[in-house]
């Protein structure tokens, strides 16, 4: 069941603005023969996987919304190495059309429909005991694959040194934390930054509790706009000028929203002079069949944003 580590793919981000303060910036994409399983997830998952075997569990529970990149991973993942999965989803009624949702299915992951009111309780441990009861075989994953095993595959990226010298700011998009955390264990010698795409008071805490009294990190939280997964023309517009100039796809729900803020805190001065900035692409880009299935963007903007 062992996941082999992924090769990364560094790739120079030129811009008149990155010139104009005086910045380095790479931006690095884990090597991923899946859609699905792309960015952060297979480090996130690898270590859960052995813990299925420690265990001696048959399969993985886990928790995410309905359009989750964890949720489409993690069943694109079990069925790889042919173990089942349990998806737990945040939704009144299961919409197995949604593209998300549909592949979970052809993966082979059972699917529940869990209502908001049920889903709020996914970390509470008295109700993951009743859980854990009712699925002895499962091992329960944390929605966003954030726990101490999920941090630990994270940590095992080794982002310290670009084509063009050591990083200095590794910089991520910050839902549940864990991607933060990792990346701040694995990289004593570099600051990193997160740029918190949810509105979530408690996220500092529980990167604090993951990181292993690290204290190389920093979360950035005034850029999260309406609230997780809302995103206007603006943002939008940018993902496509980004992709237009650079050849990256972004998406505006994670990945588009952190690297837009970036270039904002550029334009402030938030960056000295002569530092070299790091991105990590997160994946997510799945997402954007799930955007267009709700209306949210259009198939030109797919088309031009996935291609
Ligand atoms: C595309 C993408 N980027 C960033 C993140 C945020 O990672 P984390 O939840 O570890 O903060 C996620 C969630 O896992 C994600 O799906």
């Amino acid at each position: 069941m062992m996941i082999m580590s992924q090769p990364y793919q560094w790739v120079a981000i030129k811009h008149p603005r990155l010139e104009k303060h005086q910045l380095t910036f790479w931006l690095v994409q884990p090597e991923s023969a899946s859609l699905f399983v792309s960015g952060n997830k297979q480090l996130k998952l690898k270590y859960h996987i052995s813990e299925v075997q420690q265990q001696h569990k048959e399969g993985i529970l886990t928790f995410g919304g309905a359009f989750s990149n964890h949720l489409v991973a993690t069943a694109v993942t079990c069925s790889q190495i042919g173990i089942p999965c349990t998806g737990l989803v945040r939704t009144d009624q299961l919409d197995v059309s949604n593209p998300t949702m549909s592949a979970c299915r052809q993966a082979g992951m059972q699917l529940i429909a869990l209502h908001r009111q049920q889903y709020k309780q996914r970390q509470d441990p008295s109700w993951l005991c009743q859980l854990q009861q009712e699925y002895p075989d499962r091992l329960i994953v944390p929605e966003g694959g954030t726990s101490p095993y999920g941090v630990n595959g994270v940590a095992e990226l080794n982002l310290a040194v670009t084509p063009t010298g050591k990083t200095d700011v590794l910089i991520t998009a910050t839902g549940s934390g864990g991607t933060l955390a990792g990346l701040a264990i694995g990289h004593p010698d570099c600051q990193t930054l997160g740029i918190a795409v949810v509105k979530d008071t408690s996220l500092p805490g529980k990167i604090a509790a993951l990181s292993q009294q690290q204290s190389n990190w920093h979360l950035i939280d005034n850029f999260v706009g309406k609230g997780y997964g809302r995103f206007d023309d603006s943002l939008l517009q940018f993902c496509l000028d980004f992709k237009q100039q650079t050849t990256i796809s972004l998406e505006p729900i994670y990945t588009g929203k952190a690297m837009q803020a970036i270039f904002k805190l550029i334009a402030e001065d938030y960056f000295k002079p002569g530092t070299n900035l790091v991105f990590l692409h997160t994946g997510g880009l799945q997402g954007l069949a799930g955007l267009l299935y709700r209306g949210l963007i259009s198939q030109q903007h797919y088309d031009l944003l996935m291609n």
